[in-house]
């Protein structure tokens, strides 16, 4: 288990002039300094005038602005891993999803990383690269949360190198922009049906933000890279990303049909079907994708609407929300 304590990652060996942002300074001491890091990571406001037209430098410059000022320093080392009764210790223990939690970070660590190398632009390439950076960081938190609550993981398969950087790193913005979504929701269910520790809960908080954050950056970068595409690339493009989201719609279904006697399926799809996991009175379906809508309008409200959000699952949400008769507010 120590051993993915050990895990090293060093991001400035694949992206040129990247450096690691605990190196610039010391991270928040006390309470208040704390407290200050989390809500700056939650709340920004460009200084700029003006729209932000897709493609443009403007665009482009304060998207990056938004993800350095955004930045919370906490260290994952000095996490607080609260004691837990059995019963609680044996129900975090027995979820489904450590496995997949560590591996989608590693993938996405990696994936950010080979890609943030290939961008000529310094700025994009500085803030994909702190995305892979943080990615990074949210795998030493599991490692240390497996590690304190003695949750036996499976072997990590070495990570591929992908061939193709950028489609890699399209597969896992839109993988975040779907399970975020989802866990934004799951994870106010959890809070309010009091079966986790507030401690415990607490300590995932920013992590939650951290990939609102993520889906927000790479909703603007997707608008920002598609504007910068001749015509005949562009259309390369196009077809790539829906091959992606043919490729997620398809492991998402395949996935949901090979869940029956297949524990390590289950894994993939806990944001959309964990919900029994997580509360001892779970919603019913309209009810908690009327949360997972208002949770994700929540956790964006902060930052400046001139940025673009994600909106392919909210608005397939809130179709399907009318199909079930309930009117999305
Ligand atoms: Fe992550
Ligand atoms: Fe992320």
């Amino acid at each position: 288990m120590d051993g993915y304590l050990e895990d090293e990652f060093d991001i400035a060996q694949l992206v040129p002039g990247f450096r690691a942002p605990v190196a610039a300074g010391a991270p928040p001491a006390d309470g208040a300094a704390l407290d200050a890091a989390d809500a700056g990571m939650r709340q920004w406001t460009s200084r700029a005038e003006g729209r932000f037209n897709p493609g443009s430098d403007l665009h482009r410059r304060e998207t990056c602005r938004m993800f350095r000022d955004t930045f919370n320093p906490y260290r994952p080392a000095v996490l607080d891993w609260p004691r837990l009764a059995p019963a609680a210790l044996a129900r975090i223990v027995a979820l489904p999803i450590w496995d997949i939690a560590v591996q989608t970070e590693g993938k996405a660590r990696l994936r950010m990383a080979a890609y943030a190398g290939t961008v000529p632009d310094p700025d994009m390439r500085a803030a994909l690269a702190l995305n892979a950076w943080e990615e990074n960081r949210h795998k030493e938190v599991l490692a240390r949360m497996v590690a304190a609550y003695g949750i036996r993981l499976a072997p990590e398969a070495p990570y591929a190198w992908p061939a193709d950087a950028e489609r890699a790193y399209l597969v896992t913005g839109f993988s975040e922009c779907i399970d975020s979504f989802f866990a934004f929701g799951l994870f106010e269910v959890a809070r309010r049906s009091g079966l986790f520790p507030r401690e415990l809960v607490d300590t995932f908080e920013p992590v939650m933000q951290e990939e609102c954050r993520h889906i927000l950056l790479f909703a603007n970068w997707i608008a920002w890279h598609r504007a910068g595409l001749s015509p005949w690339r562009r259309l390369r493009f196009e077809a790539k990303v829906a091959a992606v989201w043919a490729f997620l719609v398809w492991e998402r279904i395949g996935l949901a049909r090979a869940v029956e006697g297949d524990a390590a399926a289950q894994d993939n799809n806990f944001t959309l079907n964990g919900v029994q996991s997580v509360a001892f009175d779970p919603p019913a379906l309209p009810e908690l994708l009327a949360l997972c809508l208002a949770e994700n309008a929540r956790r964006f409200a902060g930052y400046d609407e001139r940025l673009l959000r994600p909106t392919t699952v909210p608005r397939l949400v809130r179709v399907a929300l009318r199909l079930l008769g309930r009117r999305p507010s």
